[in-house]
Order: structure tokens, then C-alpha cells, then sequence
């Protein structure tokens, strides 16, 4: 990885004391770095600590005559191959959305030709209020920025939720593009979700799948260093950072929008999603009238898209779910065989407070050689170990790196 001239731009926040982190990860691997601070980040840490760590002076004003002699704010924006801007708080996203030039911060930022990376930081309400979120919208839409984050977790004022910034060192791999991890060098394709099945123009069959534990699933595939494309239906979750997500609506796009990613490489296959096992033969034209006391549907058999994928002669590494309300094990077990899958991870789906949309999970993995239970827990951390235990497994099967 070439060495890249980063421009860290630093604004108010509590996790501006992580960016000096930041700085020296960046160093350490050769890249460098300026800093620009905003009147904000000064409350929080001292310019002094940026330009010891970063060996250049640290900017915090555009009408600094000195500073504009050194290296003027339009050479600054022309210098950075990257910019990014970590913490990012509420007040500086909302400026650089409204492409404001208020400050030596947001002027580079409608200068710089670089791509913009935004780290969000902030107490999870602010994250949630609605006026970010339409400031968050208006950045996803814009070609030249990208949003790293927020993660989820505890929160310095007390609170749980979306909004603590991403770790330095996962930010660091971001800007070096570098992937480290169980994972590294491999393609992972993620079904998640539910399938929506057309009844006629306004109504459809679907189940209560909320999509969380396939995209906790691609989130930690993504941290164990894989490229993945995670293939959803419809859920009102943010895509995991870093991860590609193709949305889909029933269960024939599904399987057509896994074979183009599978055919596109793929080294592991996990099928979370709750697709649907039949759809009406025919979705009339136009909304059905309540004429009759009774009505009947007729259902056909969707496509499988799990033991699609297992029986090609280039079958990826395959993992499927197995959503069960009683025998699992004995069910699970038959998946595994009649589906040829090299794993399954068995839920049952009638314990309460798990399974379906919600945020807590317990499973059990099979494979031919052995088994393993995880939780109850949070699906975050469930799924960071599945997919230790699925990296060991493709390991053991595929060698260190390569498809199987
Ligand atoms: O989305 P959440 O709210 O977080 O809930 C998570 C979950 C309960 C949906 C998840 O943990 C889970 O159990 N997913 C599998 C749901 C399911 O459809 O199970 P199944 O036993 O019916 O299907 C077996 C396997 O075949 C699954 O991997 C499924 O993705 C796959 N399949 C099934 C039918 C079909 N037509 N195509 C498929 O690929």
C-alpha cells in the first residue's frame, strides 16, 4: 500500500482524544499527516498534541496570516490524496452537507478535490434525530464522501446506541484499504432478511425476519478483513461500513442476485435469510376486491437459493440457517446432509426474546466433525464468533487463502 497524505480533520467532540491514536497508527505506517482542528476539538485536546504526534503544525484557522504563508488553505485541499474527518460531530455534518465554508475545516472540504471520509461521533439521540439523518442522506448521495461508521455500543454520557466513532485501528485499515483478519483475501456473499412475495399490487406474503443477525453477520465478516456483498431483502437497517448491499424484493431476485455475486467470486456462502418457501402462482393486476366471504390462494415452491449455491461444481464454502420450533438438532442435521452444506447454524425460533426481529440470538453450529453452542447474547457478538468458528472450518478445508 502507497504511502498517502492524509488531511485529519478533527472537530468537537470526546473521541477527538482517539484521533491522536489515529495519527499515530497513520505514522507508524508510513503515511503522512495534517491536522486541522476546529474551535471545537480545542476544548476536548490541545493542537500541541496533534502536531507532536503528526511532526507538522496543526491548523485551526483559515485567517491565520502565518499559518496561509506556511502552506496556504488551497494547497492544503490540492496536497491530501485523502481526507478524513475524525470525530465528526452533528454541527460540522450538517455544515459539510449544506457545503458550508465557515470555517478553515469545511473550506477545505469544498476545495479539496480528495475524497471526503466522515467519521461520526455523537450521543445516540443526536445520531437519531431526524435532522441528522437528513444531513446523513445528502452525504450518502454525495459522489465524494463516504461514511465510516457509526458503531454501536456504550457511549461516554452513559447512553447505549448508534453513534461512538469507529475505533482507531479500524480506521486506519479503512484509509490504508488494508483488510487484516481470519478473513483477508477472501469474497464472502451474505443472504439476509425477509422476502416479500406479491399477493397483487398492495399486499404480499412475508415473515417477521428484521434482516439484524445477517447484517451483524456481513459487519463481522467485514472487521475479520473478507469483501462482502451482503444480498438483502427489504429491512430499515444502514449498511454495514464497508460492505456492498444489493437490495432485493422476492425470493427469485434473491437467487438471481446471489448467482451474479457468487459468479463474480465467492469463497463463503452464509444463507441467513427467512426467504420464502412458496409465492402465489399469479400476482393479480389489480388489488383484489373483498366480493367473496372466503378466498383461497394457490402457492407454488420458490426457488432454494441456499442449496442452489451449495450444488454447483464451483461451490463456494457453504453455511446455511436452520429457523426451527422443535427436533432442531434432528432437523438441522438433515439440512446439513440434503442441502450438502459444510455448516449450519440451528436457531429455535419459538424461544422468546430470540430469533426473529430481535436483538438477541442463541445457536447452535453443526459440521460434520463436530459442534459448538453460542449465546444467548447479542447478535453483534454472536456473530463475531460464528464467524471465527466459520474461518477456522474454511481454514481447515480451503488452505490460508483462496476459493475451495
Ligand atoms: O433477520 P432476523 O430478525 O435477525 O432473524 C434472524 C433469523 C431468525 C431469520 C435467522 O437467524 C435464521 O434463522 N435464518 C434462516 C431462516 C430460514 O428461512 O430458515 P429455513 O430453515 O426455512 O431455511 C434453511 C436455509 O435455507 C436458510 O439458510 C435459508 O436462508 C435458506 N433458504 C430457504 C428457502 C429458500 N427458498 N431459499 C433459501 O436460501
Amino acid at each position: 500500500m502507497a504511502a498517502k497524505r492524509i488531511l485529519l480533520g478533527v472537530t468537537g467532540g470526546i473521541a477527538a482524544y482517539k484521533s491522536a491514536e489515529l495519527v499515530r497508527l497513520l505514522k507508524k505506517s508510513g503515511h503522512e499527516v495534517r491536522v486541522v482542528m476546529t474551535r471545537g476539538a480545542e476544548a476536548f485536546v490541545t493542537p500541541l498534541t496533534f502536531q507532536a504526534l503528526s511532526g507538522e503544525p496543526v491548523r485551526t484557522s483559515l485567517l491565520d496570516p502565518e499559518a496561509e504563508s506556511g502552506m496556504g488553505h488551497i494547497e492544503l485541499a490540492k496536497w491530501a490524496d485523502q481526507v478524513v474527518i475524525a470525530p465528526a460531530s452533528a454541527d460540522f455534518m450538517a455544515r459539510l452537507a449544506q457545503g458550508m465554508a465557515d470555517d478553515l475545516l469545511t473550506t477545505l472540504c469544498c476545495a479539496t478535490e480528495a475524497p471526503i471520509a466522515v467519521a461520526p461521533a455523537m450521543n445516540q439521540a443526536m445520531w437519531s434525530n431526524g435532522r441528522t439523518q437528513r444531513n446523513v442522506d445528502l452525504l450518502k448521495a454525495d459522489p465524494q464522501v463516504s461514511l465510516w461508521g457509526p458503531d454501536q455500543g456504550a457511549q461516554a454520557c452513559g447512553d447505549l446506541g448508534p453513534g461512538r466513532m469507529l475505533e482507531p485501528a479500524a480506521l486506519h485499515d479503512l484509509i490504508a484499504g488494508k483488510a487484516s483478519g481470519p478473513l483477508a483475501g477472501r469474497r464472502v456473499v451474505i443472504t439476509a432478511g425477509p422476502t416479500r412475495e406479491p399477493i397483487d399490487p398492495v399486499r404480499y406474503i412475508s415473515n417477521h425476519s428484521s434482516g439484524k443477525m445477517g447484517y451483524a453477520l456481513a459487519a463481522a465478516a467485514r472487521a475479520a478483513g473478507a469483501e462482502v456483498v451482503l444480498v438483502s431483502g427489504p429491512v430499515s437497517i444502514d449498511a454495514p461500513v464497508g460492505v456492498e448491499v444489493r437490495g432485493v424484493m422476492t425470493a427469485q431476485d434473491m437467487l438471481e442476485e446471489t448467482e451474479r455475486a457468487v459468479n463474480e467470486g465467492c469463497d463463503l456462502f452464509v444463507a441467513t435469510a427467512a426467504v420464502a418457501d412458496y409465492r402465489p402462482d399469479t400476482c393479480a393486476g389489480d388489488k383484489i376486491k373483498k366480493s367473496n366471504k372466503s378466498m383461497s390462494l394457490s402457492l407454488v415452491r420458490n426457488p432454494d437459493t441456499l442449496a442452489t449455491i451449495a450444488a454447483r461444481d464451483d461451490a463456494p464454502f457453504t453455511v446455511g440457517f436452520a429457523a426451527e420450533t422443535r427436533d432442531i438438532e434432528h432437523y438441522a442435521l438433515d439440512k446439513l446432509t440434503r442441502k450438502k452444506l459444510n455448516m449450519i447454524v440451528a436457531n429455535d425460533v419459538s424461544a422468546p426474546g430470540l430469533g426473529f426481529n430481535s436483538d438477541n440470538n442463541a445457536v447452535t453450529v453443526f459440521w460434520p466433525e463436530g459442534h459448538e453452542s453460542i449465546g444467548p447474547g447479542s447478535k453483534t457478538v454472536l456473530a463475531q464468533r460464528l464467524i471465527a468458528l466459520i474461518a477456522d472450518q474454511l481454514t481447515e478445508k480451503a488452505g490460508p487463502s483462496g476459493a475451495c
